[in-house]
This record gives C-alpha cells, sequence and structure tokens, in this order.
C-alpha cells in the first residue's frame, strides 16, 4: 500500500484531498504511514462512518464503524460544507416555541443575535436602548441596527420580558440543514433488505453512492479531477460524472473494470468510445489483458470471470460448488420484447447456456466427460467450453457427444475470445 500512497501523494494537487477507507484492525497503522506519507501538518480529518447500527457481538462493543482518513497536501485544499438533515430528536427538543406564523414557518428555537467581542462599528453600537458593549464582557450584535430593524419587522427578534437581550428566532420549516461533522451516521451501508439494496451491484466492496457523493462534493468543484485508485465498481466514477467532474478509476481486477464500464453505460448513459473519449463525451477501459501470457497469469477466479464476461455471460456468484458450471449465457432471442407471441412470463429465465472454464494448457476428455454430466444434470442441450487448447481426444469426445446425445460443447479457444475481442472492440 505504501508504494501506491506515495504515487498518490505525488500527483495530488494543493487544493486537492486525499481520503483513504480502511476498518479498526487497520486504521492506527495506516494513520502512522500516511502521516509519514503526507505530512502529519497535513492531516485534516478522521472520519467516522457509522456504516452499521447493530452488530451482534456478545464479546465486546460491537465494530460498527469505518474510518476514513482525509489529508491535503500542503496547500489550500477545496473544501465546500456539506450539509446535512437536523435529527427529529433534535427538532423536538429545541424547536418547542410558536408564534403567528407557526403555520408557515414551524416552531422556533431562540438563538443568541449578539456574537462575543466588542465591535468599534454599527455592529457595537447600542440598539433600541441596549447597548451591547455592556452585555456580559463585551458583546456586538450579529447583525447591523437596520437589520435588526427589518428582522424585528419580520417577526423574527424575540423580545423577553423586563428589557432583556433580544434574541434571534430561528424557525424548524427553515432550516437549511446542520454542518457535516466527523461523525457521519446518516449514510447507511448497501445491506440486504433495505432501502439502499436496490443501489447494490452484487460487488462485494461495493460502496454507497452517496458516501462518494460527499466526499467528492466536499473536496472539489465542478470540472476538477477525481482519482479512484482502488475503484472496483466504479462508485466514485459514478458519482464524479452525476457531479461534473472529470474523474479516473484504476482496479487491478478486470472483473471490477468491466462491472464499472457497464455501470457507467447504464447509470451515466456514457460511451464506452476512443472518439467520444478524446472529445470528454465517453470513457475508456485500458490494459486489460490483451495476451494469453497474460492471461495465463490470471487468479483462477479473475480468469474465469474473464472468460465468462467476454462471452456475454453472467459469472456464477459462488466460486466452490458450482457443479461444473462456471457461468451462464442467456441469449438475447430469449428475451421477452423479442419473443412477444409466445406465453413468456419469466420462462426466458429458463433458457440459458452453460459455460466451464478450465485454466489449464490443454482441456483433455476427463473434462469433458464432466461437463457433459454437468449439463446433462441441468438439462441443457448447448453449453461452452473455455480453454487454452483441447487434447484430440477431448475434440473427439465433444463430436461422440453431439452424435449420440443431440447435444452440443462448443470448445473455444482463449485465442479466438481474444481475437473476437480486438475484433470488435475495433469496430
Ligand atoms: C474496497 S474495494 C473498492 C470498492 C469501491 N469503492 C466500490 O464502491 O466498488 C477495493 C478495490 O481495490 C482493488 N485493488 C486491490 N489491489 C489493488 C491494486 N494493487 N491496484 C489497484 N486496485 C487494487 C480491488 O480489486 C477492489 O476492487
Amino acid at each position: 500500500m505504501r508504494p501506491r500512497c506515495v504515487e498518490l501523494h505525488r500527483v495530488l494537487k494543493k487544493t486537492g484531498s486525499f481520503y483513504y477507507h480502511c476498518d479498526w484492525h487497520a486504521s492506527h497503522y495506516v494513520k502512522v504511514m500516511l502521516d509519514q506519507i503526507f505530512d502529519e501538518d497535513n492531516f485534516e480529518n478522521e472520519i467516522a462512518w457509522k456504516r452499521t447500527t447493530a452488530h451482534a457481538d456478545t464479546h465486546g462493543f460491537g465494530h460498527v464503524h469505518d474510518i476514513l482518513f482525509r489529508y491535503s497536501n500542503g496547500g489550500k485544499p477545496i473544501f465546500n460544507v456539506q450539509l446535512k438533515d437536523y435529527s427529529q430528536d433534535y427538532v423536538d427538543n429545541y424547536f418547542i416555541y410558536e408564534d403567528e406564523y407557526v403555520t408557515t414557518r414551524g416552531k422556533f428555537r431562540i438563538n443568541d443575535v449578539t456574537g462575543s467581542g466588542l465591535r468599534k462599528g454599527e455592529t457595537g453600537q447600542p440598539w433600541r436602548g441596549i447597548d451591547p458593549a455592556k452585555i456580559g464582557k463585551g458583546r456586538h450584535w450579529m447583525r447591523t441596527p437596520t437589520e435588526l430593524e427589518e428582522m424585528a419587522a419580520d417577526g423574527r427578534i424575540y423580545f423577553p420580558p423586563k428589557g432583556r437581550t433580544p434574541g434571534w428566532k430561528r424557525y424548524a420549516n427553515e432550516l437549511k440543514g446542520q454542518p457535516v461533522d466527523s461523525i457521519w451516521d446518516d449514510i447507511p451501508a448497501l445491506t440486504s433488505f433495505s432501502k439502499s439494496a436496490k443501489e447494490a451491484l452484487g460487488y462485494p466492496t461495493q460502496k454507497p453512492l452517496a458516501l462518494l457523493d460527499r466526499i467528492i462534493k466536499a473536496s472539489s468543484n465542478e470540472n476538477d479531477i477525481v482519482l479512484d485508485a482502488f475503484c472496483g465498481c466504479g462508485t466514485a466514477l459514478v458519482a464524479a460524472q452525476k457531479l461534473k467532474r472529470q474523474w479516473i478509476g484504476i482496479d487491478v481486477s478486470p472483473t471490477a473494470c468491466r462491472v464499472m464500464a457497464k455501470r457507467l453505460k447504464k447509470d451515466c448513459g456514457l460511451k464506452e468510445d476512443e472518439k467520444l473519449w478524446e472529445i470528454g463525451r465517453g470513457f475508456v477501459v485500458r490494459d486489460l489483458p490483451k495476451t494469453e501470457a497474460e492471461l495465463r497469469k490470471y487468479p483462477a477466479f479473475e480468469f474465469e470471470n474473464w472468460a465468462v464476461v467476454a462471452l456475454g455471460g453472467i459469472p456464477n456468484k459462488v466460486q466452490v460448488g458450482d457443479l461444473g458450471i462456471d457461468g451462464r449465457i442467456y441469449p438475447v432471442s430469449a428475451i421477452p420484447e423479442l419473443r412477444v407471441k409466445e406465453n413468456v412470463e419469466m420462462d426466458f429465465m429458463d433458457v440459458w447456456y452453460p459455460i466451464q472454464v478450465k485454466q489449464t494448457d490443454k482441456v483433455g476428455r476427463p473434462d469433458i466427460d464432466a461437463f457433459e454430466t454437468a449439463m446433462q444434470r441441468a438439462k441443457r442441450k448447448l453449453g461452452y467450453f473455455v480453454g487454452f487448447d483441447f487434447t484430440g481426444d477431448a475434440l473427439f469426445e465433444v463430436d461422440r457427444f453431439r452424435r449420440q446425445t443431440g447435444c452440443e460443447i462448443k470448445p473455444l479457444t482463449v485465442r479466438e475470445i481474444l481475437d473476437e475481442e480486438i475484433g470488435r472492440n475495433a469496430k
């Protein structure tokens, strides 16, 4: 992590901020590392994001928050104050008075209309016979006497009995919001069976859009550049795009890159197109594997995902116990709007073809045998098998299976998929 943070520090502008998100296991070590890289004088905030409310933990206090560190780079970082809704408790507790404006402005609370310290100008002068300099150790009005008169005419000044210092009436319906502080407890994590669940793409570490939205709004302005060097399924990129920022995303996982590309198309209407990207209207995904040698070095899980997604399929979520099927292709012809005359309902979900992927040099006959069993168990008549190469025996078995059962296995090599992908991208 250190070398990556060093590079991120190097490219951070003087007006920019760097955010690092981690949990309680790592936060103390990470803080020491970041102080060394960014300098402890540039440590701006430690934010506790209370991402969940309950955590059944009988051995200690439940861990309900993550940590976000914010650093600047020796300059004056952009900071736009963010507002959040006041809690109902706060409103019920403090907004307890009402006057003739209650139906439109709601109930009110009484705040100071003076600030501490003396002033020589208009705000230090007596108003309606009250000299702010004589209040306590000396105060001043928070508005000029002319403005105070206007506020009084509009019913916004509270005059207590016995000539005591007036107060400023703040109405509940006119609250703009409370400045967000370092405890963020108003953004729920993406959990199932909650309102936020509809945002979830199934990417395991996906963050809520509202979290990235707040960070980006607070620390950048329109057209600024947002860089997420660990961008997963692209939450920061979607937030940045919607907030009219420019953005760059990096992720080591090709699966993440494909998920994020799909999301940018769907959620932001962006096109993956080099020419559009050059004029600021689209985006490009770079440095995905282009050679067999690169794919041979992939972790098995990434390789499987790559192959399934490249075929237009959906990888199995569960990697173990998949009974010999790594993914499924749902043919376009089975989608309801293309089959209007038939009785569709949900039956199109049953039209799918299994995909099996092997990262071995040569797929052998036993691999094909096992896939045949998996296909028969799932009652599928067509399936795809991906490998770097196939032995003669394996291809012989594919042929025998088709002749004897009428079921077809399409053997596909990685080379064929790569050629097809390159051809498609070049169009
Ligand atoms: C916590 S997830 C980010 C989730 C993201 N905020 C979202 O909402 O989807 C971290 C990501 O870092 C990626 N990653 C891990 N090591 C990396 C590296 N060395 N370089 C780039 N990305 C890396 C992982 O593939 C993973 O997608």
